[in-house]
């Protein structure tokens, strides 16, 4: 049985990319193969324990505290969802990934980038998605999109300069790692954002 694929959603808080999430899943199911639909952190039971702490904005920790604990709960997360998932042949839809401590740890919290490729290589060695979406808004589109939709979490309370960051690193992810990264112009309609995303995904579905 061959491999499946690894498919992840990147963007700033208030991108929408989990609206478009669900969609995609759709689609693929829809395309005949099976979609495992997860999320970082989190996607095990030890890995939402981590979640709820990494959220929780009663809490302050150490920027490198915050990046180990992401790296932690991916860990647990290769181990028990991704890995089997894909050896089985399923296609994995993952609510964020790696390229999510780069952007927020990295750029945001200003950790050292080679520690962060040192977890990254202890963590998953060679194993990369087959293709992230990065859903791009601007840094005002995205804060008035989480503004009074729920209390903010320990990310969504930090400022326009820290999300600024964010997206510049994220920005320069995509360029750097144009085999595999997407941008996706999310400041559209909704619908435009889906219509881009299906060009993209009937793109690699010859691959399978
Ligand atoms: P998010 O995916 O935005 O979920 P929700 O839509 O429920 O708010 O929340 C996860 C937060 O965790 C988000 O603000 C980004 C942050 N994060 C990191 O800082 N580093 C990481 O490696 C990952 C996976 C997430």
């Amino acid at each position: 049985m061959s491999q499946g694929k690894f498919i992840t959603l990147e963007g700033i808080d208030g991108a929408g990319k989990s609206t478009q999430l669900a969609w995609i899943a759709d689609f693929l199911q829809g395309s005949g193969v099976n979609v495992v639909v997860t999320r970082e952190p989190g996607g095990t039971l030890l890995g939402e324990e981590l979640r709820a702490l990494l959220l929780d904005s009663r809490l302050t920790m150490h920027p490198e505290t915050e990046a180990l604990l992401m790296f932690a709960a991916r860990r647990e997360h290769l181990d028990k969802v991704i890995i089997p998932a894909l050896a089985r042949g399923d296609w994995v839809i993952s609510d964020r990934f790696t390229d999510a401590s780069f952007a927020y740890q990295g750029g945001g919290r200003l950790v050292k980038i080679t520690k962060l490729e040192n977890l990254e290589q202890w963590t998953q060695g060679a194993l990369q998605p087959d293709l992230t979406l990065y859903f791009d808004v601007p840094v005002e589109l995205g804060q008035q999109r989480i503004a009074g939709i729920k209390s903010a979490d320990r990310f969504e309370k930090e400022q326009t300069e820290f999300f600024q960051r964010v997206r510049a690193a994220y920005l320069a992810r995509v360029e750097k790692y144009s085999d595999r990264m997407r941008l996706i112009d999310a400041s559209q309609s909704l619908q435009k954002v889906q219509e881009t995303v299906r060009h993209v995904m009937e793109k690699i579905l010859p691959l399978k």
